[in-house]
């Protein structure tokens, strides 16, 4: 036993200590306590730590309290108690939390098994979406025929969605684009609303410069439409708007089928079916021969054998008097791919709604 703990078996009476001793006394006792405990984390070690200093009959603070407290006039027990009761506290909070670590520790090493055969973790890369390719795609087709890509904004006003392509209020064209209006702050005049179609900025576009124009517009379009296989509230569309003085229906309708070869390869049968748009005329909605039944006819194509791709038509010349073109030297052709049906199209996809729900069991299958 050492100096400071032999002091435990005698009263303070004994060891002629008075109540100023008191404060130092408890202080060795502590560093010494502080010094039994010093490396001791395992639980056999601890426990044997508790025994010797709070045990109940033969602990060292038990003695500390029967030799230096108990015999004490009442005045110098008003100093050992508290002091006693601190340094209890002392050794109990450290017993207490030298435990939990050394429990903690324990389980840690009873659950580590370190495998050195087993494959690391493996994080998964991010890839480009199969949509985001097919834009890709397309612009890569128009860029390389002299077009160039601007982009506009999926939020535009009735002038320029409608209006301003020839489609004035109370159009039945109107009808077919069922629109998804924003509500606008109180006291904000006008109307907003999602664009229905990336036609928008082919007005934007001629108001901003003179001819000749060559522009490819990527992006999203918004619909009230049902969603089905190929129907979907949100889509994408790529307009297109060539205008120049000696365009003709040819120029049209060659770009049409040099960009669809292109995009799917020669084996694709394309058609040109009469439509009408109010901002071209005359108008044609062009068809795909269906990928999946090859034009026999199924749920994909509904049963028609062909899917419509995109809208087109030579540049219907009351859109002219809009951006003050002259329509009389001028002429062109527009035309607004679904990005959706291509790719549906071009890579046997049976459902639009897979683009958007985010599996990456299918997302990863055109890495
Ligand atoms: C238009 O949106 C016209 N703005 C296209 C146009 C541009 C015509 C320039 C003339 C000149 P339409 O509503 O047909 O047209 O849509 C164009 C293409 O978008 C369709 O051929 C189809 O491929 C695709 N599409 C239309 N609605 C949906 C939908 N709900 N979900 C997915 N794709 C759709």
């Amino acid at each position: 036993m050492t100096a400071p703990l032999e002091l435990t078996t005698q009263s303070l009476a004994q060891l002629g200590a008075t109540a100023a001793d008191v404060p130092r006394l408890f202080a060795e006792l502590r560093a010494e306590f502080d010094r039994a405990a010093a490396g001791v984390t395992d639980e056999a070690g601890l426990e044997a730590l508790r025994i010797a200093w709070l045990g109940r009959k033969s602990g060292i603070l038990n003695a500390v309290a029967d030799n230096w407290l108990k015999p004490a006039p009442t005045d110098l027990k008003r100093v050992v108690g508290p002091a006693l009761n601190e340094l209890r506290a002392h050794a109990e909070s450290f017993l207490k939390e030298r435990r939990y670590g050394a429990a903690a520790a324990e389980a840690a090493v009873k659950h580590e098994h370190l495998d050195l055969s087993l494959p690391g973790v493996q994080r998964a890369l991010g890839s480009r979406h199969i949509l985001r390719q097919t834009f890709d795609e397309i612009e890569r087709i128009f860029l390389s025929l002299g077009f160039s890509v601007v982009a506009g904004p999926e939020i535009e006003t009735p002038y320029y969605n409608f209006e301003a392509l020839n489609i004035p209020e109370h159009h039945p064209a109107r009808d077919t684009m069922d629109t998804l209006y924003l509500e606008m702050p109180k006291g904000v005049p006008g109307e907003l609303l999602l664009r229905t179609h990336t036609s928008p900025m082919q007005i934007h576009t001629m108001e901003r410069q003179q001819p000749p124009v060559r522009i490819i517009v990527p992006g999203k379009v918004y619909r009230r439409d049902n969603p089905d296989s190929t129907h979907s509230y949100m889509f994408h569309q790529v307009e297109g708007l060539a205008v120049d003085t000696d365009i003709t229906f040819c120029d049209f309708k060659g770009t049409m089928e040099y960009f669809l070869r292109e995009f799917f390869g020669p084996k694709i049968r394309t058609r040109l079916q009469p439509s009408y748009f109010p901002f071209t005329e005359p108008s044609a909605d062009v068809y795909g021969s269906c990928f999946l039944c090859d034009g026999a006819g199924c749920r994909v194509c509904k049963f028609s054998g062909w899917i419509e791709l995109l809208g087109a038509g030579m540049v219907d010349p009351a859109v002219y008097g809009f951006v003050n073109y002259d329509a009389k030297q001028l002429s062109g052709f527009a035309f607004g791919i679904g990005v959706d049906r291509m790719a549906i199209l071009k890579y046997g996809i049976n459902d639009i709604q897979l683009f958007f729900q985010n599996d990456v069991r299918f997302l990863q299958q055109f890495q």
